[in-house]
């Protein structure tokens, strides 16, 4: 089963419903795929409850963008806890993305994250990623397992976190990585799971980073892929399920 997941990023009004809308009804017409696959948006928290409510027991699911690290309740001006997103019925949860690194957030900030809300039984969308420098240096593969072993621990019930690979440099800019190295990447990183872990459970990766409908084809063959985290091009029904049906054809 593939993911195609959905970060509407600081973007979204209620009647941005009608995006999610539209790529509901194409899954559920999607008759002869459907079943491969499932849609999952994540819009800004102002519009996580209604749209919760609207998109109960249907085929698109409805995920949050983040969580603050502390549980349940407490003096934390603005911040909105995987307690408070699990009672309106939210079960997907975007952590890590690298567009909060860049403001601070920090592995050990990340792990406090994770750990709520594994507690409050969310699934997290675990963001990962090298940027430019770390590339050039050669230093990808350091890099995702220190991001990796940092925050999660071996007793965790590793089944509720799904890896995104989101390489900094190929956020909104148009590039994605060559599907060789793509390729080796995932190969690497799930063996690397495996042992470090000590499991026989095979991970799920996602890629994410300037994904579209022009660039899918390159990313239809690799089996060790477990979908797409998809920006910019999921603020428009037209564009996300675009993709879907070009990596389909
Ligand atoms: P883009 O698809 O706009 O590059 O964004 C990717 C991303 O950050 C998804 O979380």
């Amino acid at each position: 089963m593939k993911y195609f997941i959905g970060n509407w990023k600081m973007f979204g009004i209620p009647r941005s419903i009608k995006i999610i809308d539209r790529i509901n009804n194409f899954s559920n017409r999607d008759k002869k795929n459907n079943k491969k696959y499932k849609a999952i948006i994540a819009p800004p928290h102002t519009l996580l409850q209604d749209f919760s409510r609207k998109f109960k027991n249907k085929k698109v699911s409805i995920c949050a963008q983040n969580c603050f690290e502390k549980d349940r309740f407490g003096a934390y001006t603005g911040s909105v806890s995987a307690f408070m997103i699990k009672k309106i019925g939210i079960n997907y949860v975007i952590i890590g993305h690298s567009e909060n690194r860049a403001y601070g957030e920090n592995d050990s900030i990340i792990k406090e994250k994770i750990f709520t809300a594994l507690k409050n039984n969310l699934n997290i969308i675990f963001c990962i990623g090298e940027d430019k420098n770390q590339k050039r240096k050669k230093l990808t593969l350091k890099v995702l397992k220190k991001q990796i072993t940092k925050v999660l621990k071996r007793n965790y019930n590793l089944k509720k976190i799904i890896i995104a690979y989101e390489p900094v440099w190929s956020i909104g800019t148009g590039k994605i990585p060559k599907p060789a190295e793509l390729q080796k990447i995932l190969i690497l990183l799930k063996k690397f799971l495996k042992s470090h872990f000590k499991t026989r459970y095979n991970f799920k990766i996602l890629y994410g980073g300037s994904v579209d409908s022009k660039n899918i084809d390159n990313f239809k063959l690799m089996k060790e892929l477990d979908g797409f985290l998809i920006g910019g091009a999921s603020k428009s029904s037209k564009k996300f399920i675009d993709i879907i049906k070009k990596f389909y054809k």
